[in-house]
Parts: C-alpha cells; structure tokens; sequence
C-alpha cells in the first residue's frame, strides 16, 4: 500500500483466533466413583481441588489422536476453513502417543491436512499458551497464514491409579484454537514463556525415555507414571501465575483494570483463587470450569476458551488473557484483543462438503499406506523391469502431492 510520501509500506499482520473446538470422551468419572477405587472421598477432592468429576478415556480406541483431531475439526468449522488450508500443525501434550512418530502428524493425517507441518510441543501445562506465542511469532514474521494449535491429553494413560495423590486431579479431553494472519488490529498481543529446570523433579514421568529407558525394572517401580510433590508444585503456581500475568500485561500495555476476563489453567481453584487475588481481579473476571474436568494438562486452557464463549462471557474487542504452569518446571500467558464473532452460522452444505473432505482424507491415508506397501513389497524383488516402472510412478504421484515451493 502506498504511503503519503508514496513508499510502499507493507501490510501490518496481526495473529487472531479465527476457531476454537473441543472434545471429550464419553464416560464421565465422579469423585464417588473414584472413593471406591482409592482411599479418598468427594469431599477432600472437593474441598482441596474443587474438582467434582472428570472425563476419561475409558475406550482404547479413543487416544490423544483422535480427541486432538476431533477438537481440530471443530475448530476448523468454526473458523469456515478446510484442513488443506493450514500451515502448521502444534500440538502440545504431555500424554504424546509415542516418542514418535509425533501425535501432531497422527491428527495431520485424520484431518487429511496435506500442506500442513507437524510436530508437538512438550512444555507440559504450559504447552497450548506455548503454542499459541509460536504460531502468532510465525504469522507475524510472514511465514505462516494459518496454524492449528491444539492441546490434547490422555493423562487416565498415564496416572497412576493406586496413588490417591495424583489419580484424583487428572482427566482426559482436548481443544484447539485455529489462528489466522489478519490485518485487522487486535489478536494475540503479546506472550510471555518462562522455565525452571532445576524443578523437573517435582513433576515427572521418571521412565520411558533416554535418561530411564523401559525395563522390568522400571514397569514394576511404577516409573511410569506421573510423579509429584504437591506442595511444591502449589507454591510454584500461586506465585507463578500473578506474575505471568502481569508482566505479559506490561509487554502488550494493558493495566489489570482493563482485563476483562482471564482463562487460567485448570488445576485447582486455590491456585487460581490465590493468584487472582494478588492481582486484585474480582472473581467474576475469571473463568473456572475445573468442577467439570480436573486437570487436562495443556488442553485444559483450550476447553475453558470454547466453554466461555459457549457462555457468551467473550464479546468483540474483549481483552483476554490466557496463563498456564506446568511441569519443566515452566509457566506461560498471553494477552489477547478478541476480535472474532462469537457466533458463527456455517450453512448446512458447507458443514456437509467439510464431512466428504475427511472421508476423503481417510481414503487418502489407506491409499497412501496401501501404495507403500506394495511398493516395499515390488522393491524387494529386484530386477523385475515392471516393479521398478510402478515404483517409478508411485513416487511420480506422492510427489504430486506435495505442496509446491
Ligand atoms: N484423598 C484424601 N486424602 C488425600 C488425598 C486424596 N485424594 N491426597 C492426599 N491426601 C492426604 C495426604 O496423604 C495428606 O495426609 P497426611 O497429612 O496424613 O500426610 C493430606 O491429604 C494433605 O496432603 P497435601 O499434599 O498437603 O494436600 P494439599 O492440601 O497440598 O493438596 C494437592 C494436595 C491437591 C495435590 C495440592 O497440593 C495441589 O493442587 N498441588 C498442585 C498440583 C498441580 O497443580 N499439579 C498439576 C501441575 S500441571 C502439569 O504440568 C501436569
């Protein structure tokens, strides 16, 4: 665009939340029903957590993957765009399918997103808000259009179900933001991360990785489960939290007075409680959805997200912020102009074309995996002409579809 002096100016981008979604399993875990497993009752969860019930991945067919996608897909509607737009795909769990491949190029291919990067992010609690600053960093910078940020969690996988300490606290669940490159002012203003290693040891998963590989050892120890000090973790969140918050404040200029709501992590309300009182924020500021979900790790910040604006607590130009801690240890917030229609009518047709694309990536991913196959099958006997000419155009094709430089 030409300026007054008639110098051509670039466009000045801004990052702003386009979509939202999320997911949950089926089954829904009461404290009552928790009593009977451990030593402990609804009311100390209660009363210590303010946790009331919690979903859980009861199905073994329901994995981080499939709520990742499923939280994905809804923001994808939401935000009236198919998969074959994004850039990226960031997604942040502490409850990752495997070492690798990584869930994110799992939720790439259930999505049939062929243009798209992926790969997690491991930063604990903290990794949506985490994920959320990256993708705003790449779309600002101009590298990037359009990045699906999601938080996913089977964390039922993970806990250790004799230990009453930890298997009241967790759930399962996922939720996804889809962020756009926008000229509109306004979006994710700023964003602040921060880490502690020297705490690691207060909440860990000890085995399973390089440091404490897999043994008989470690499965009958019990190493692979979650680990922590309570306690410690507690202290750390209540001072961590106020002080996120008011410093990613300061980056974007904004004063506390001006917020008008903050979507906290979901671990415990005495955490959120105390570190929304030493920023002086009435209650009615902030969104607490715990009661619901227990902790859901770095998907618990998204959930909350869709739930408030299911409850229409988010309005156009609201200045929001969203601030996590997780294990590292580490802690992350952002402050955000909000700036997308709350409620958005997707016509019928175009929810119906979005359903037929995902049956079509479903095909393309058996074709994929079928073509292979044979092509493995084809290459391991050498010297046949024909193999070497199908195999030829196999590739011929995959390398169709490749995006294009
Ligand atoms: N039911 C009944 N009693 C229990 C339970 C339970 N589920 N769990 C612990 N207790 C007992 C303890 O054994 C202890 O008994 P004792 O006094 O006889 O030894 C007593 O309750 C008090 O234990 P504390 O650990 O002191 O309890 P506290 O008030 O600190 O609450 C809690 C424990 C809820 C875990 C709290 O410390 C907390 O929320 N910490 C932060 C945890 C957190 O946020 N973790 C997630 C981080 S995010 C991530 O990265 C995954």
């Amino acid at each position: 665009m030409a300026g007054s002096n008639g110098v051509y100016a670039p466009l000045r981008r801004y990052a702003h939340i386009t979509g939202w979604g999320k997911a949950l399993p089926d089954r829904v875990v009461a404290n009552e029903e928790l009593a009977r497993i451990v030593d402990t009752s609804d009311e100390w969860i209660r009363t210590r957590t303010g946790i009331e019930q919690r979903y859980i991945a009861t199905d073994p067919a329901e994995t981080t993957a499939t709520l990742g996608a499923r939280a994905g897909r809804a923001a994808l509607e939401q935000a009236d765009i198919p998969a074959s737009k994004l850039d990226l795909i960031i997604c942040a769990t502490s409850s990752p399918e495997h070492l690798f491949p990584s869930t994110a190029c799992i939720i790439q291919d259930h999505l049939g997103a062929s243009r798209a990067g992926a790969f997690d992010l491991s930063a604990a609690c903290s990794g949506f808000v985490y994920g959320v600053s990256l993708a705003r960093s790449l779309i600002l910078a101009g590298q990037m259009e359009t990045v699906l940020v999601i938080g996913a969690e089977t964390l039922s996988r993970i806990v250790d179900w004799s230990d009453r300490g930890t298997c009241v606290l967790f759930g399962d669940g996922a939720g996804a933001v889809v962020l756009q490159a926008r000229a509109v002012p306004g979006g994710v203003l700023s964003t602040l991360l921060g880490s502690d290693g020297s705490g690691g040891e207060l909440l860990a998963v000890p085995a399973g990785g390089s440091a404490l590989p897999t043994s008989l050892e470690t499965v009958a120890g019990g190493q692979h489960f979650i680990k922590m000090d309570g306690r410690a973790v507690f202290r750390f969140a209540t001072r961590v939290m106020a002080e996120a918050t008011r410093a990613v404040l300061e980056k974007a200029g904004i004063g506390i007075d001006d917020i008008d709501i903050v979507i906290p992590h979901q671990a415990n309300h005495r955490i959120i409680q105390s570190s929304m009182r030493q920023l002086g924020l009435p209650d009615e500021k902030v969104f607490i959805n715990l009661q619901n979900y227990g902790n859901t790790s770095t998907a618990s910040i998204p959930i909350a997200l869709c739930e408030a604006i299911e409850q229409g607590r988010l309005k156009p130009n609201d200045k929001v912020v969203l601030v996590g801690f997780g294990a590292g240890l580490t802690w992350a917030a952002t402050a955000i102009q909000w700036a997308a229609p709350t409620e958005r009518e997707v016509p019928l047709w175009r929810a119906g074309q979005r359903s037929a694309t995902y049956g079509l990536a479903r095909m393309r991913s058996r074709f994929l995996r079928f073509s292979r196959q044979v092509e493995g099958s084809l290459l391991s006997e050498e010297g046949e002409g024909w193999s070497d000419a199908l195999s030829e155009r196999i590739s011929r094709w995959r390398r169709s579809r490749q995006p294009e430089e």
